[in-house]
């Protein structure tokens, strides 16, 4: 136990706030946790079982339209992790990103990310809060001329040049960055931005199987479809999201950690990463090789990332780990095994 202060986890619910607070609930913190409904059993019921939850997790409601929701989880926090900020695919009517005009694709996918940032941010500063770990993305992460190798640094999307090209959805992190940074410095505040991307391992709630990496992993481990038709050229950045909430803690507990880190493991090729996946799924779900040799994986400076003196999984161990647990029928075999 290394503390007993309280930490608050914005988007306790999340794929990455519950990491968050199932790691702080194992270092002895106490933990106010928001989702919009604190009375939903199905989130609820799985965050009050993890170990520590009983005594010292308490869930609040609160939604990033509307700062002073916030207020009662930041009462008396030490820090707050903003992982309540999931990207926007799509306007209010369903419209794509990609169809949208400038003006509301600012409104409807960039400013929301922006503004419910700068209102848990507001409330934290009310509450005299003053650690903020936000979660951002590797989405964040591309500049318009490519790096060879990326650092925190160099690695920045414009985000004028991405509105421009109406690409909104990629728009909204750097913009969410780039507010929150603003607004800390104004107020004095220390803030530590993770930029993870694929996450995989153990997940706290069965709804997190059902989208994004972990749904990959199911369908290939049914020996069904994933993704992919044949491998694709690319790469892809792979973490193990306890590995991901660990940085968050480290980043919180080391007073001197303060802007961007890296929170993925490595980046490999779709064919590196499909070889590894079939050495733990049926066959009949994977794609068709790869026509061709890959592209070149992205590569990073992992230097600030290792400051924070987490020791991360491998992507082998971390594949291994993820197979192993689904092959268990997590959650009675309701979600993933069927
Ligand atoms: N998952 C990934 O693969 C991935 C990869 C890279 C980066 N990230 C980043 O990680 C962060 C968290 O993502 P995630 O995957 O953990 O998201 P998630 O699983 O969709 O969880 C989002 C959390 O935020 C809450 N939430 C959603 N809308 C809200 C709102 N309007 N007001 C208040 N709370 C709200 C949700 O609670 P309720 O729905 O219960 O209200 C939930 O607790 C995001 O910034 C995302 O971009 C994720």
């Amino acid at each position: 136990m290394t503390s007993r202060k309280t930490l608050c986890v914005a988007g306790a619910s999340g794929l990455v706030g519950s990491n968050i607070v199932k790691a702080a609930l194992e270092r002895g913190y106490h933990v106010n946790g928001t989702m919009r409904d604190a009375g939903d059993d199905d989130k609820r019921r799985y965050l009050m079982a993890l170990p520590g939850a009983g005594e010292r997790l308490t869930l609040f409601s609160a939604d990033a339209g509307d700062s002073t929701s916030f207020d009662a989880a930041l009462e008396g926090a030490d820090a707050v992790f903003i992982a309540c900020l999931p990207p926007i695919y799509r306007a209010q009517d369903g419209t794509p990103a990609s169809g949208l005009d400038r003006q509301r694709g600012y409104d409807e996918i960039v400013r929301p990310v922006e503004e419910g940032c700068l209102n848990v941010l507001r409330a934290t500063d009310c509450q005299g809060v003053g650690n903020v770990i936000l979660c951002s993305s590797t989405s964040s992460t591309n500049p318009p001329e490519p790096v060879a190798v990326k650092t925190e640094a160099n690695a920045v999307s414009d985000p004028e040049r991405q509105i421009a090209a109406g690409k909104f959805t990629a728009a909204e992190k750097i913009v969410m960055e780039r507010a929150a940074r603003e607004f800390c410095e104004g107020h004095g505040q220390r803030l530590c931005i993770l930029l993870p991307t694929m996450m995989l391992g153990p997940v706290v709630l069965p709804r997190h199987l059902e989208n994004g990496s972990h749904s990959l992993l199911v369908r290939l481990s049914r020996g069904e479809q994933g993704w992919h038709q044949s491998v694709p050229a690319g790469s892809m950045s792979v973490s193990h999201v306890a590995d991901v909430a660990a940085l968050f803690l480290a980043a919180y507990e080391d007073p001197r950690a303060q802007g961007r880190y890296f929170a993925v493991y490595d980046s490999w090729s779709w064919r590196d990463l499909y070889a590894e996946f079939a050495r733990h799924v049926p066959a009949s779900g994977l794609p068709a090789p790869l026509d061709g040799e890959p592209e070149a994986p992205t590569r990073f400076d992992f230097t600030r990332r290792d400051s924070l003196g987490v020791a991360m999984r491998d992507i082998p161990t971390t594949i291994a780990e993820t197979c192993e647990w689904l092959k268990g029928h997590p959650f009675g075999g309701a979600v993933g095994q069927g």
